[in-house]
């Protein structure tokens, strides 16, 4: 399939997502979303099922740049989808554990860590329930890892609770602003995140860099323009 005609359907797929949810908000007049997959597992195994990797196989920006915050040790990838953050920290020395919704994501993890010579410990698992383990990464990567706010919010109160003194938490998301811009993300307001949310959400970590800023997101067919992001580097007390 070209890029652009790909493009279109995963625009028009966020917009039909971002249509009934809506319309599910109404109907229960707030959101609170009882289920930890939207949008859902299915729509994320088909959109990996694609031969090439939509978000493409280079690194987010915002992690490439601040690989030296990250340190040598282990670290875990949160939301990972096809590897492209594991497998570029794993050629840069850090041990690395990824965990993805589904089984064509972690597959692809595997298969591009192998095309570079480099070892990922992938699973498929859920982060509404994935054991984050307490004290054991020395750092945690978030890149665009969206999910209901009630996941979230216990996803990094356990995040914290999963790193040792001193490890480091690295996040990039969209915020509410990304809503309508048509270059990829979640399309529901309730699934972006913001500063001043994730200061909350993170809290006793200390703020390094903590941002909220538009910027050029160009991953594969998935994020194709200006971006509204929010960035942040936390570290927990020693
Ligand atoms: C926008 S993609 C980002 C993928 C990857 N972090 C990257 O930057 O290339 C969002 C990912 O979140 C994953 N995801 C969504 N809900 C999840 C959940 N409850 N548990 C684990 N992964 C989830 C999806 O499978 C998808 O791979």
């Amino acid at each position: 399939m070209q890029c652009k005609e790909q493009r279109e359907r995963f625009k028009a797929h966020d917009t039909q997502e971002g249509i009934s949810h809506r319309r599910s908000i109404v109907r229960k007049e707030a959101l609170v979303p009882t289920v930890s997959q939207f949008p859902p597992r299915t729509m994320w195994e088909e959109r990996y099922g694609a031969e090439e990797f939509i978000f493409g196989t280079d690194p987010n920006d915002f992690l490439r740049e601040n690989l030296s915050a990250l340190g040598s040790g282990n670290v875990l990838c949160l939301a990972e989808g096809e590897g492209r953050n594991a497998v570029f920290l794993a050629e840069n020395g850090l041990a690395v554990s990824s965990v993805d919704l589904t089984e064509t994501g972690v597959a692809k993890t595997h298969r591009l860590a192998a095309e570079r010579g480099v070892v990922v410990d992938a699973v498929t698992g859920d982060l509404a329930d994935f054991d984050l383990g307490i004290e054991k990464w020395d750092a945690i990567v978030s890149i665009f890892a969206h999910t209901p706010p009630a996941i979230r919010i216990d996803l990094h109160r356990r995040a914290v609770a999963s790193l040792v003194p001193g490890g480091i938490f690295l996040l990039e998301a969209y915020t509410p602003d990304q809503v309508g811009r048509g270059t990829g993300g979640p399309q529901v307001p309730e699934l972006t995140m913001t500063a001043e949310g994730l200061r909350d959400e993170l809290e006793p970590l200390e703020f390094l860099i903590i941002q909220e800023l538009k910027r050029d997101v160009i991953e594969g067919p998935g994020h194709t323009g200006e971006g509204a992001v929010v960035q942040v580097i936390a570290r927990k007390a020693k």
